[in-house]
């Protein structure tokens, strides 16, 4: 049994025009790391990347400022040992846990997955004419509109005749219903300070943005570039169209 199919949002970044909202990535970051860093990785994402264009809109001195914050292992040094040192902008960032089995063993057996690719990893259903899907969805957001689900379909109870398997919580959009992740927003958990409101559609929908652009950090770049296609090719076709007219005038 699959989950209920998630609602389809507004987002800032949909559409051939597109852009990410610079304070939803701001707050959605600062939801990552003080809930869900706890368990999941990003480890596509640098600290140098949060100053880039397209990205959030940190300067390089504000991504240094915030990788310093994070304890990074390096070495071996000359002694031959592994030691740790503040994180640098080069520096990726840090996942949670060691490798996937010690991931596992500290949630149950399920391992949260790294969440650099997640929104494109969840993208698309499990369809066989997956291109055609692909064709007549590309400008939904799918896999953004699930997450943002997931974040907030949390129930407290199953609902009557459901067996929830123990270590599992019920989620309406999870399919099968059964996820080993627990609720991880409540309101008021994460401080903003830019007046948003600190409730978890909020949370959810900040975090969803941020990890949008954390799997396609040149998206603004991309949808300006076709842009300028179209314009060009449209240019062009008048262009042709009135030289054709002229090159032929005299033909009988
Ligand atoms: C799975 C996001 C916080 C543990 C997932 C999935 C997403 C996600 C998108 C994949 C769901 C799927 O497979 O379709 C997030 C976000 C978080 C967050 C955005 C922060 C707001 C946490 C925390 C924990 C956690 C704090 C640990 C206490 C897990 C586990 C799974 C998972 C164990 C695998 C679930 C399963 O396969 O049953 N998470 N997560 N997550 N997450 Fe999280």
């Amino acid at each position: 049994e699959g989950g209920t199919k998630p609602p389809a949002q507004t987002w800032s970044f949909s559409g051939p025009f597109g852009k990410f909202d610079r304070g939803a990535m701001q707050r959605g970051l600062k939801v990552y790391k003080e809930v869900c860093a706890a368990c999941h990785g990003l480890s596509f994402v640098a600290f140098r990347n949060l100053a880039e264009a397209g990205g959030p809109g940190y300067s390089v001195a504000q991504a240094q400022a915030f990788a310093s914050d994070y304890k990074v292992k390096d070495g071996p040094n000359d002694q031959g040992e592994m030691f740790e040192r503040p994180g640098r902008p080069a520096d990726y960032f840090p996942s949670p846990f060691p490798n996937e089995q010690a991931a596992r063993a500290a949630n149950g057996g399920a391992f949260p997955p790294d969440l650099s690719l997640i929104t494109k990893a969840r993208s698309y259903g499990r369809g066989f004419p997956q291109f055609l899907i692909d064709f007549f969805t590309q400008y939904q957001e799918q896999g953004p509109d699930y997450i943002v689900a997931l974040l907030q379909g949390y129930e407290d109870k199953p609902p009557a005749g459901f067996n929830l398997p123990s270590g599992s919580f019920y989620n309406n959009y999870f399919p099968g219903h059964a996820i080993k992740m627990p609720k991880p927003l409540s309101d008021g958990q994460v401080t903003y300070d830019d007046g948003a409101p600190a409730t978890v559609a909020q949370y959810a929908k900040d975090v969803t943005t941020f990890l949008m652009w954390a799997a396609e950090p040149h998206m603004e770049a991309r949808k300006q570039l076709g842009l300028q296609v179209f314009v060009f090719l449209i240019l062009l076709t008048v262009l042709l169209y009135f030289t054709k007219k002229k090159v032929w005038a005299n033909a009988h």
